[in-house]
């Protein structure tokens, strides 16, 4: 999140190379897709993805679509199985999001993954899109560029009313053709539908030889942000906490003695950065009970305590 003014970058050559160089150095900047405009960051960089979330003020951490070029280059973060190479070669570049199982040396951030072990990523047809992403040459973390809870952005004007004062730079690259947001399928196993959008379900029946499985209800595709299989630690977590019992590990906020903090300075974008990794750095000490300090619950505070909240709720 910054108060920076916002830079309008055209859609050329020059503007483009400055859109990628903002990736770079951590920036935020959205760019047309033929779906929606997305609000991208770097997806390696833990920082930068929290300013996502800052930025649209998400009251939850939803796991966010990784962009790139080209299969080629998703195939080096995902393991493609049959259904979802045929998928790719159909539909791609396209309005098709595939979720699968992550590599485990990706470099991806836990806060794009909020945690899983599967990652969403598509490969945009938009030729603004496709240069962005070709410039920057690596995978870019990038929801809808729409503050929470509002609409999802079609045109430059949507964006910067939304964001303007919160983003680092925006591509404008005119009206979204398709102007739904991409059709979600999970291909880890069965492929299933977990969000309708801009291409059919009945055109990826079409492809794949057979019908795709759905949530129980099939008027209502899974909510993806809200999958069951949501990470959460193996340990049962004590929310706010002063201190920890004997048989506690303390996961910190602000200056508490404790094994594992999540910012010692109190600062909740880098809390929100780390939050994932702590988490997982928990489960690997085999912790058992965790006490977690108070969280102010503004800004990304709110994000973070829905997330410690879950976490912490009894489970089946
Ligand atoms: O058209 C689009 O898909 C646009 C453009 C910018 O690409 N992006 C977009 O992103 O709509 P967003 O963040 O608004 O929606 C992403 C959806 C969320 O519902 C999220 O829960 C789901 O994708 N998702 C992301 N990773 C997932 C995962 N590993 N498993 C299940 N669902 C996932
Ligand atoms: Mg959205």
């Amino acid at each position: 999140m910054t108060n920076a003014p916002l830079s309008i970058l055209q859609a050329d050559p020059a503007g483009l190379a400055v859109a990628a160089n903002m990736l770079r150095v951590g920036q935020l900047v959205a760019f047309p897709t033929e779906t929606v405009y997305g609000l991208g960051a770097d997806a390696r960089d833990d920082i930068a993805v929290a300013g996502i979330y800052a930025a649209k003020g998400r009251p939850s951490f939803n796991p966010l679509i990784v962009h790139l070029s080209s299969l080629a280059m998703a195939e080096t973060l995902c393991d493609f199985n049959d259904d979802a190479l045929r998928l790719a070669g159909a539909f791609w570049p396209g309005a098709l999001t595939l979720v699968l199982p992550l590599k485990p040396d990706s470099g991806i951030s836990k806060l794009v993954t909020a945690g899983l072990d599967t990652l969403a990523i598509r490969v945009p047809d938009h030729p603004v899109a496709q240069a962005l992403l070709a410039g920057f040459g690596g995978p870019v973390a990038a929801p809808s560029a729409n503050p929470s809870g509002r609409v999802s952005p079609t045109t430059a004007t949507h964006v910067a009313d939304g964001l303007g004062h919160k983003i680092n730079g925006l591509v404008d690259g005119g009206p979204c053709d398709v102007g739904l947001e991409s059709t979600i399928i999970s291909c880890v196993g069965t492929p299933m539908l977990l969000r309708a959008g801009g291409i059919p379900a009945e055109a990826i029946e079409a492809c794949l030889g057979r019908p795709l499985a759905t949530s129980a209800d099939p008027e209502t595709p899974v909510a993806p942000g809200q999958l069951a299989s949501h990470y959460a630690p193996k340990g049962s977590i004590r929310l706010n906490a002063i201190t920890a019992e004997p048989d506690e590990v303390m996961l910190g906020f602000g200056s508490v003695d404790a094994p594992l903090n999540l910012s010692p300075s109190g600062d909740l974008i880098e809390a929100a950065a780390r939050l994932f990794d702590c988490l997982h750095q928990l489960d690997a000490m085999g912790a058992t009970r965790i006490a977690v300090s108070p969280i102010p619950n503004h800004g990304l505070g709110v994000a973070i305590n829905d997330r410690l909240q879950r976490a912490a709720a009894p489970r089946d």
